[in-house]
């Protein structure tokens, strides 16, 4: 990079429309400005796969200098990667990770481990008494749907009285398993936990056993965590979840990887977040360390803007006095 030449950061975000990318691509951002040398382009796939392809195609078109990407799936992103890396573009794969190995590096919370950890807050809350669970999977071919999966039936085979007796495969959106939840719940099954890989589910989990009056008997877990109205904490706070797994964002992280990748370091091929279960122990804890966290980013924000609009009135009132001076 020659001095005063922009840094270009390209982002395929895998969709922009739901709260915790929001807060992803808002924390990047943030990020992004802190350094006032870096540009970062975030572009939507919109959960189409061909888009994604497109778009990183594009970003390397564009010659960027480095290509953040968040794949939809695995395997078909995978290619359009190793492309990138071939014409000397470094790649960060975040949160959802391509099919091989052949990226710069890889930044997320360990999806197995989140997965455990849901079986984990199962098992030690209820250790004798027999666990009917149904598992609502994540997007089948992304790997933290996969991942989840492993993690957490590794830890519930461990025990006689614990059995995964359903699975719905869903998509990540309440939509995708509502009425084959329904289905199962109405049967008499006997249904005492539901495990699903993102609290949207597990909210759209909770609305169907609140609608057929089974809400008091089945304790539901999911993931992600957020703060905020729709979040999982609040869910948490507001007993429709039992617990909630963090799956941190990572996005102001990405952005400091990303430049420490073009700075030439060395940097860790696998960078793990860590992850935790929140439940009614410490969701109040949890909330108001987050809220404490997005008050100082939004102090940051209002000072950067207040730092841009001082330099424009600053360069508009040094170009009236120049002109001034020429009369
Ligand atoms: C957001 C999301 C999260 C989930 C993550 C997995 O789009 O669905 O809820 O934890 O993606 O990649």
């Amino acid at each position: 990079e020659t001095s005063g030449e922009k840094i270009r950061v390209g982002f395929s975000q895998a969709m922009s429309n739901d709260d915790w990318r929001r807060s992803m691509n808002n924390s990047m951002l943030l990020q992004a400005s802190l350094n006032p040398n870096v540009e970062l382009i975030i572009r939507d796939a919109n959960y189409d796969v061909e888009k994604q392809i497109d778009q990183l195609e594009e970003l390397i078109k564009d010659s960027l200098d480095i290509i953040i990407v968040s794949p939809i799936q695995s395997k078909p992103i995978t290619s359009v990667v190793e492309k990138a890396l071939e014409l000397g573009i470094p790649v960060l794969v975040v949160d959802r990770k391509t099919e091989d190995q052949k990226y710069t590096a890889y930044l997320g919370a360990d999806n197995i481990e989140v997965g455990r950890n849901a079986a984990k807050e199962i098992i030690s809350s209820n250790s004798n008494d027999t666990i009917r669970i149904v598992e609502i999977k994540g997007l089948s071919g992304s790997s933290p749907a996969e991942e989840r999966s492993i993690g957490f039936n590794q830890i519930i085979n461990k025990y006689n009285n614990a059995n995964v007796v359903a699975n719905i495969e869903g998509d990540w959106e309440k939509e995708s398993i509502q009425k084959k939840l329904k289905v199962i719940l109405s049967d008499n099954a006997n249904i005492n936990y539901v495990f699903a890989h993102n609290d949207r589910m597990a909210l759209g989990a909770w609305e169907v056993a609140r609608d057929l009056g089974q809400e008091k008997k089945i304790n539901i877990i999911g993931v992600d965590g957020l703060t905020g109205f729709n979040g999982g904490i609040q869910a948490v706070e507001d007993s429709k979840l039992t617990a909630t797994v963090l799956y941190p964002t990572g996005g102001a992280e990405a952005i400091k990887l990303a430049l420490r990748i073009l700075n030439k370091e060395s940097v860790p091929k696998n960078n793990i977040l860590s992850t935790t279960i929140i439940n009614e122990v410490n969701a109040e804890i949890m909330k108001n360390q987050f809220d404490r966290i997005n008050e100082q980013q939004g102090n940051i924000q209002q000072q950067i803007t207040e730092i841009s609009d001082l330099e424009e009135r600053y360069y508009a009132q040094s170009n009236f006095l120049k002109i001034a001076m020429t009369l």
